[in-house]
């Protein structure tokens, strides 16, 4: 693959935040000459780093249809693990779902790990090991796409993958999610450190406007988050920026190693929450544990790169795109990294955008605090002797 090489970066504390990186050409071979502006990274290291990086499908009641185009379109060599949260009853489409997966696995002889959100075994796993966060009142697993994550992380941990990336399991093109996988894979040859998280940019985003495709170049809410993020990156430099421009990508890749140090909020504000995680916590040179400070040491990477492809997912409707924008708004104007100028802003935007709301309703989403401190064999063993639902299907 040849990317454009990451030339302009800004610095906060240990993150280094680099420009958006556009796909030059998606494959190439070991002998194509690089220059200073680009960077070649050959198929076969892409192919050999895909043996580490598990890719996680958290999927919720989306179409079967969609699903088996993502499944078959990521590469082979990388390990599959479906975190659903969709419905078990009238009708069962978890068990529509499971019925899919295995005639896939067995099809492709592919390594696939599938698990209910809802899954006992999960509950009194993290309830054991005191990750109480993720439970509702009644001790299950909480709905969400956040929780789901932190799920599809714990079993990528399990089967040792060193890299994990999300892809959604509502996209329509399985070409692009073919490319996603890559361009994580090729994101993480190109690190200069082992914290790193790949974020993807759409080239283009497409919409029927007028009965014609119009090749949207950025999704609402995500002009608006960006914007709002680039506004808080100024606030701890006094510098504006415009260096965000993935705020709300769901499509993203993390090294395990960041992966543990992270914390997610629920809600659609896992990605902008991500970001600004970070900053709050790697960017005030405290240094007070170890492994913290081996982040300090070694900084943190963050790319963002511009895929190739288009990005064509189930459009879900107003009152999810209000979701989105309101629940994106709320992380960053309750970041301790805000100021009252930035929180008025963010206060006419989501007027503008029709959000009618109260102040007190800009709340901080809850947050699921990062899976460092969990005792991992004691989370293995309670999950593997008390699951019903995880089926798991080895490659031979
Ligand atoms: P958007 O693409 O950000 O607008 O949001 P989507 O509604 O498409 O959700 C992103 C992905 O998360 C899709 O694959 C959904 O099926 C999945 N998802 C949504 N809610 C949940 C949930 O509660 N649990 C899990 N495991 N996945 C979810
Ligand atoms: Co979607």
């Amino acid at each position: 693959m040849i990317i454009e090489a990451p030339i302009y970066k800004e610095i906060y504390g240990a993150l280094r935040i680099f420009e958006v990186q556009k796909v030059i050409k998606l494959d190439t071979e070991t002998e194509t000459i690089s220059n200073n502006f680009l960077y070649n990274i050959p198929r076969e290291k892409i192919q050999n780093l895909m043996r580490d990086l598990a890719i996680v499908v958290p999927l919720k009641d989306e179409l079967l249809i969609t699903l088996d185009g993502v499944l078959k379109a990521i590469p082979h060599k990388c390990p599959i693990i479906i975190v659903s949260n969709s419905q078990r009853e009238s009708p069962n489409h978890f068990r529509q779902e499971a019925d899919l997966i295995k005639h896939f696995a067995t099809l492709t002889n592919s390594n696939v790990m599938l698990i209910h959100q809802k899954d006992n075994g999960l509950a009194k796993a993290f309830e054991k090991t005191g990750y109480h966060a993720i439970l509702d009142k009644d001790g299950y697993i909480r709905d969400g796409k956040g929780e789901g994550m932190i799920i599809g992380l714990m079993l990528s941990k399990m089967i040792g993958a060193k890299y994990v990336g999300f892809v959604d399991a509502d996209n329509y093109v399985p070409g692009a999610v073919n490319e996603y996988v890559k361009d994580y894979a090729a994101g993480f040859v190109m690190r200069e450190t082992p914290y790193i998280m790949v974020r993807l940019h759409w080239r283009h985003k497409p919409k029927i406007i007028k009965k014609k495709i119009y090749f949207r170049k950025w999704g609402r809410v995500s002009e608006v988050t960006n914007k709002m993020l680039n506004l808080l990156l100024g606030t701890i430099t006094r510098f504006e920026t415009n260096i965000i421009a993935t705020g709300n990508a769901g499509e993203h890749a993390l090294s395990m190693k960041l992966a543990e140090h992270i914390a997610f909020s629920t809600g659609y504000s896992v990605e902008p929450y991500e970001l600004i995680y970070l900053l709050e916590k790697f960017t005030n040179g405290k240094k007070e544990k170890k492994d913290a400070m081996d982040i300090y040491d070694k900084g943190i990477d963050i790319l963002q790169i511009e895929t190739l492809n288009p990005h064509f997912h189930e459009e879900k409707g107003q009152e999810h795109i209000r979701d989105m924008l309101l629940s994106s708004m709320s992380v960053i104007y309750n970041s301790a990294l805000a100021n009252d100028e930035l929180r008025d802003i963010i206060k006419r935007e989501l007027k503008n955008h029709g959000v009618r709301i109260k102040e007190g309703d800009i709340k901080q989403p809850h947050v699921l605090p990062s899976i460092s401190n969990i005792d991992f064999n004691t989370w293995k063993e309670t999950l593997l002797s008390n699951t019903k639902t995880l089926l798991v299907f080895e490659r031979n």
